[in-house]
C-alpha cells in the first residue's frame, strides 16, 4: 500500500491507503472523496480529476504523456505549474507520502 495524503479545497484533509498500481483517481473515488468526478473513469479524456501534486515533490512523478499534457489546458480551475490528472498518477512506493490538493472545482 503506498500513504497518499488528499486535501481538500477547504484544507481538510484524508491519508488513503492506495494499492500499488492503482491511480489517485481510482482510489479517490472508490474512497467516495468529493472533488474527483472522474467522468471519463481514467481514459483521459475529461480533465474532471485535476489535482495539484505537493510542489516539493512533484518531480519525482513519471512525467505527463502527450494525452494528459494536452487535457491538462482543459482543466476548469486554474492549471498551475504542479497541476497533474490523478488517473495518469498510478500509486508506487517511491510516491508513499505524496500530498496532493483537489481544486475547488473540476467542471
Ligand atoms: S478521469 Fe477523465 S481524465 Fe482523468
Amino acid at each position: 500500500m503506498v500513504q497518499i495524503t488528499l486535501i481538500q479545497p477547504s484544507g481538510a484533509s484524508l491519508q488513503l491507503d492506495v494499492p500499488e498500481g492503482w491511480s489517485l483517481m481510482q482510489a479517490a473515488v472508490k474512497n467516495g472523496i468529493d472533488g474527483i468526478v472522474a467522468e471519463c473513469g481514467g481514459s483521459c479524456v475529461c480533465a474532471t480529476c485535476h489535482v495539484y501534486v505537493q510542489q516539493e515533490r512533484f518531480a519525482e512523478l513519471p512525467p505527463p504523456g502527450e494525452d494528459e499534457l494536452e487535457l491538462l489546458d482543459e482543466v476548469k480551475a486554474e492549471r498551475r505549474p504542479n497541476s497533474r490528472l490523478s488517473c495518469q498518477i498510478k500509486a508506487a512506493p517511491e510516491l508513499n507520502g505524496l500530498i496532493v490538493t483537489i481544486p475547488e472545482y473540476q467542471t
